[in-house]
C-alpha cells in the first residue's frame, strides 16, 4: 500500500514512542507502574484520597517534559504530513507529537501541560472551556480555578470516562493505513481502536516486543520506534 496525497494515515501511539525521548513506559520492567502505585497517583479514588500526592506525581512529570525533546519517531510521524493527511491518536499526555510538528493530535488520556477545576465526588470529564494551560509549572493544593475549585490535572484517571474516544473511532473508521507505535494495547478503550479500521486497511505495528494483536491485517515491525519508523516509511 503506497500512501497517496489523499490517503488518510492514522497513527495510534503509546508510551513507547516517547521512550527514546527519555520517558519511562508504564509496563516495561522498571516502568512507572513499578515505581508508583497506579491507584494512588492515576485513579479518581487516589485523587479523592490524596490530591497532593497526585499533584506531585504530575508536577514531576511536567517538569521532566520541559527538558525533553521529540525523538526521531515523533519527527518522522510529523514529516509524513507532507505526503498525506496524518491524524495522531495518542495515549500519551506529553506534548512531543505537537513539538515535533504534528498538527492533528487527539489526546485520549489528557494533556500533562493542562489542568482544570475538579468537580468533586462525581467527577465529570470536564468541559474544554475550563481547561487552563500551565505549561511546565507546578500546581499545588490550594491553587484554585476561577470558579473557586481546586485545580486538578487534565488527565483521564483510571475510572474516568475517555471523552475523545468517539472522535478517535471516527478517525480509525476512515483510515487507509493504521500505524500503531509503542503501546502494549492493554488499556481500553484505546486498545480496541484497531478493530474499527476498515477490513482492507493494513495495520502496521512497531514495537520491540510482540503485542497481543491477532489480526490478518497486521504487519509487525519488531523494532524501536525511531528505526521502526524508517522501516515503515520504506514499506509505504
Ligand atoms: N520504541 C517503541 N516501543 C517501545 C519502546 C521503544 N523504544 N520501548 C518500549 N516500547 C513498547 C513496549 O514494548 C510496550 O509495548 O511500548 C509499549 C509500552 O506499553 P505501556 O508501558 O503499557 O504503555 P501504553 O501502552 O502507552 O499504556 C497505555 O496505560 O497507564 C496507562 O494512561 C496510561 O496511556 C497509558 C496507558
Amino acid at each position: 500500500m503506497k500512501l497517496q496525497r489523499n490517503s488518510r494515515l492514522v497513527v495510534l501511539t503509546g508510551a513507547g514512542v516517547s521512550a527514546e525521548s527519555g520517558f519511562s513506559t508504564f509496563r516495561d520492567s522498571g516502568g512507572l507502574w513499578e515505581q508508583y502505585d497506579v491507584n494512588e497517583v492515576a485513579s479518581h479514588e487516589g485523587w479523592l484520597r490524596n490530591p497532593s500526592l497526585v499533584l506531585d506525581f504530575y508536577n514531576s512529570r511536567r517538569a521532566q517534559l520541559k527538558d525533553a525533546r521529540p525523538n526521531a519517531a515523533h519527527l518522522a510521524i510529523a514529516a509524513l504530513e507532507k505526503q498525506c493527511r496524518v491524524d495522531v491518536i495518542t495515549q500519551n499526555v506529553d506534548n512531543l507529537h505537537e513539538r515535533a510538528g504534528s498538527t492533528h493530535v487527539v489526546h485520549l488520556h489528557g494533556e500533562l501541560t493542562k489542568v482544570r477545576p475538579e468537580s468533586g465526588l462525581y467527577e465529570r470529564s470536564g468541559s474544554e472551556q475550563e481547561v487552563i494551560d500551565v505549561g511546565y509549572e507546578s500546581v499545588s493544593l490550594g491553587d484554585k480555578a476561577p470558579n473557586g475549585r481546586q485545580l486538578r490535572p487534565h488527565i483521564v484517571f483510571f475510572g474516568e470516562a475517555v471523552p475523545k474516544i468517539e472522535e478517535a473511532i471516527n478517525l480509525v473508521e476512515k483510515a487507509d493505513v493504521l500505524l500503531i507505535v509503542g503501546t502494549s494495547l492493554q488499556v481500553y478503550p484505546a486498545a480496541g481502536l484497531y478493530r474499527y479500521a476498515p477490513m482492507d486497511t493494513p495495520i502496521y505495528v512497531i514495537d520491540p516486543k510482540p503485542v497481543p494483536l491477532i489480526d490478518p491485517r497486521v504487519v509487525f515491525i519488531q523494532d524501536k520506534a525511531s528505526t521502526g519508523m524508517e522501516q515503515f516509511i520504506s514499506q509505504i
